[in-house]
């Protein structure tokens, strides 16, 4: 008996052993914390702690991430940095080049990710040809929000070019509402401002201003129609805009007190996880002359090399749980956007991400898919940071022109590439 239960011991032990081994507790940084969003990375944590590890959620608050990059850097520069984070765009080149990202080529390798993503994706998510981070979806920020209450009080019609946009926006206000719902706040300057600049200037002139960021496009007599189309904006909105969240501004439409939002479909997260449906309770349309270009945005988990082969294992666990299919559908219904997977069904989604998958493969054909500036997809982020500089004082300041809004814009583009 004592021989038999030494053994029982010894199997307990090694299993007991070997299970733990697997076990890890994975802490996640995001920034996922409004109403839509924390839905969706509860989805995350679920499939992931499934697996039987725990989830660490290292949640900050801030719409497009700023807060949270500043909190990531201080964990990384002190030698302890999370498991996991949202990184996203040329940004991963960023960290790669520091030498701290956990390299998952293993698991991409096994599950054959380079057939499972565009390459338009799959590019961005390597650092020296490795894999260095996994998609967790493709979100679209050229949309408009509106209200059809709104409209129909008003008179008015939804609009799809910007010249409509104004007559529509007067109507609204003359009505004594407010056309648009806006978050003062510097990343949504710069989302309704680049899709102004893709709606009047077209997606070349966009890729040469914000991905080329090519001096003589970013000081032009087209880069000051932008900023004055943009400018214009601001009297539709209201006393309340300035400091705004971007989520707050989402429920001024789910509620009607407000026609219009300019912003990315995370918004649609906002209007399911209030339970309303497009067609009926809100309209999603392309931000006016946007309807044939698609801005893309890609959320992404960058993963931190912690020298931990438990931790290795939950960092590969999460990195497959996020490209499953299962999690690319669960994930991408309450967040708004669509899946980064190809070959993603689609029948559970709305109207709205059915035109959004159309879309993104239509434009690619016909070269107007262009990545986000204001989301960190088209440039580093010091450059991002000098544009929406420029762009929200600008915005702010109705004493600086937008001939000199232009030329500042260049001028700090300048520097701030001179620096990477
Ligand atoms: C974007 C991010 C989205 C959403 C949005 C609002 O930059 O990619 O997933 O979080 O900010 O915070």
């Amino acid at each position: 008996m004592m021989k038999l239960s030494k053994i029982g011991l010894g199997i307990a032990l090694a299993l007991g052993l070997s299970m733990s081994a697997q076990a890890a507790e994975v802490e996640v940084l995001h920034y996922w914390t409004s109403g839509g969003e924390a839905k969706s990375v509860a989805e995350l944590k679920k499939m992931l702690e499934a697996k039987g590890h725990t989830w660490k959620d290292f949640a900050v608050a801030g719409g497009g991430g700023e807060s949270a990059m500043t909190v990531l850097k201080s964990r990384v520069v002190s030698g302890n940095p999370p498991a996991a984070a949202q990184i996203k765009g040329p940004s991963i080149q960023e960290w790669g080049e520091e030498g701290v990202l956990a390299n998952i080529d293993g698991v991409a390798t096994k599950e054959g990710w380079d057939k499972l993503l565009p390459k338009v994706v799959s590019d961005v998510m390597k650092h020296d040809g490795k894999y260095v981070a996994v998609p967790v979806n493709v979100h679209r920020v050229n949309w408009m929000w509106a209200n059809p209450e709104v409209f129909k009080k008003a008179d008015a019609t939804v609009p799809t070019t910007w010249d409509e946009f104004f007559v529509a926006a007067d109507k609204i206000k003359a009505a004594g509402m407010t056309a648009v719902a806006h978050g003062g706040q510097p990343w949504q300057d710069a989302t309704t401002f680049e899709s102004v600049v893709l709606g009047t200037q077209g997606p070349v002139f966009y890729n040469k201003a914000f991905v080329e960021l090519d001096p003589k496009s970013l000081d032009s007599a087209q880069m000051v129609e932008a900023l004055e189309t943009f400018r214009k904006i601001k009297q539709y909105t209201d006393e309340g805009a300035p400091g705004r969240d971007w989520n707050l501004a989402t429920s001024m439409i789910i509620k009607g007190e407000a026609g219009m939002q300019f912003m990315g479909d995370w918004a649609k997260g906002e209007f399911t996880a209030a339970g309303k449906k497009p067609g009926v309770d809100y309209i999603c349309a392309a931000a006016p002359g946007t309807s044939k270009g698609f801005t893309f945005n890609i959320d992404s988990f960058v993963m931190f090399d912690l020298d931990n082969k438990d931790l290795a294992a939950g960092q590969n666990d999460l990195a497959s749980t996020v490209l499953s299919p299962e999690f690319q559908e669960v994930f991408n219904l309450n967040k708004g956007s669509i899946p980064a997977r190809l070959g993603s069904s689609m029948e559970k989604f709305d109207d709205c991400a059915k035109l959004s998958s159309k879309d993104f493969v239509e434009s690619a054909k016909f070269d107007t898919l262009v990545p986000s500036m204001a989301h960190g997809m088209s440039t580093f982020s010091s450059t991002q940071g000098a544009i929406y500089d420029t762009v929200t004082e600008f915005y702010n300041n109705d004493k600086v022109t937008a001939k000199d809004a232009a030329a500042k814009m260049a001028k700090a583009v300048a520097s701030a590439t001179a620096d990477l």
